[in-house]
């Protein structure tokens, strides 16, 4: 039986990944590949809709790249490829944009919220297209499932509609491919302020734990999270956020339940607890990061793995395109 095929994607929008990214996409991504045949992208067209420097934008998509493989995406077995080097995504998302209605595309949430934050002006109409371009990424590997966070879940409908208008309109072509949403619990909180979601954008770096920071920085940074005046290490979302978040990732790295971890540390402290989750996220970050060091090391093999997957994408992705072309008769 072939295997059902899964896109996913990050943008290359920081020098490092953040824990949420990790926990959140990597280490299902890696579960993933076992039964899917994964398609994983460094998504540089995405990022660049938003104001951004050429030499760090190719040294950030490299570094995130190298991350992949360093948490355990599998360059040949898995495709892991850079989105700009497969010319087809520019190329379907015009296509994609020219079936889009304006006021369709306008009733997107997140470029709603980014948009009112930078001010019209500031806005790009690439930010205005992200989520047909994200469409495009999707449609080109004739996915199946697609796993995102719930904050992409619009996106995913889009491109579901976008799949569905184009086979009706043309004839059928592209495969209607469903989100998985990531677990609530496996959503990562800012350490400092638990209520915001973690996020390699952050304005504040002080609450952002970084898979590529040295490990006395990641240590410091547990040591200082925010917890409250309470004393009991116990789960609760709306009034404990601070340690609630703490023992969401003790658990999604050790797989352990959030009772067991509440039991263990019963009658204890907050320092206790959080040297027990400082142990826990410098043993699983500490290979992670000089792997993914050591691929950095070397460039021009870096370069020639993902170049050799890039050409693996593009052999999926231009077949799609030409019958794409075909359907539209251009
Ligand atoms: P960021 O906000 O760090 O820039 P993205 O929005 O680019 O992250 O998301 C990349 C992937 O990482 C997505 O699959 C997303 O669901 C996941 N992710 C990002 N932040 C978190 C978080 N705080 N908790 C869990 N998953 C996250
Ligand atoms: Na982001």
């Amino acid at each position: 039986m072939t295997k059902q095929r899964l896109y996913s994607g990050m943008q290359p929008s920081a020098d490092s990944l953040q824990i949420g990214n990790y926990i959140g996409a990597l280490l299902q991504w890696r579960t993933m590949q076992d039964e899917y045949d994964a398609f994983f992208s460094v998504v540089d067209l995405h990022a660049i809709t938003v104001p951004q420097d050429p030499a760090q934008l190719r040294e950030k998509t490299r570094r995130t790249a190298a991350q992949y493989i360093a948490a355990g995406i599998e360059p040949s077995r898995s495709t892991l490829y850079v989105q700009s080097h497969v010319r087809a995504h520019a190329e379907l998302a015009w296509i994609l944009s020219t079936i889009t209605g304006f006021g369709e595309a306008g009733r997107m949430t997140q470029f709603k919220d980014k948009s009112q934050r930078q001010g019209a002006d500031a806005t790009s109409v690439g930010l205005f297209t992200y989520p047909i371009l994200m469409a495009a990424d999707i449609l080109l590997y004739q996915t199946d499932v697609v796993p995102v966070g719930d904050d992409q879940k619009q996106h995913v409908e889009l491109t579901r509609d976008l799949a569905e208008r184009f086979n009706a309109r043309f004839g059928e072509t592209f495969r209607v491919p469903k989100p998985v949403i990531q677990q609530e619990t496996a959503r990562i909180y800012d350490l400092q302020e638990p209520t915001s979601k973690m996020s390699k954008s952050a304005e504040s770096q002080a609450g952002v734990l970084w898979l590529l920071d040295d490990t006395s920085v990641t240590a410091k940074k547990i040591m200082r999270a925010v917890t409250d005046s309470d004393g009991t290490v116990r789960y609760d979302r709306a009034e404990k956020p601070g340690v609630s978040n703490l023992l969401t990732i003790y658990s999604a790295l050790t797989g352990r339940s959030v009772g067991e971890i509440e039991d263990e540390y019963a009658g204890r402290g907050y320092g206790d607890f959080k040297k027990g989750l400082r142990d826990v996220v410098v043993a699983e970050f500490e290979p992670v990061r000089q792997r993914a060091l050591e691929l950095l090391d070397d460039p021009a093999e870096l370069d020639r793995v993902l170049s050799v997957n890039a050409d693996r994408a593009a052999e999926v992705a231009d077949a799609t395109l030409a019958a794409v072309y075909e359907r539209v008769g251009l």
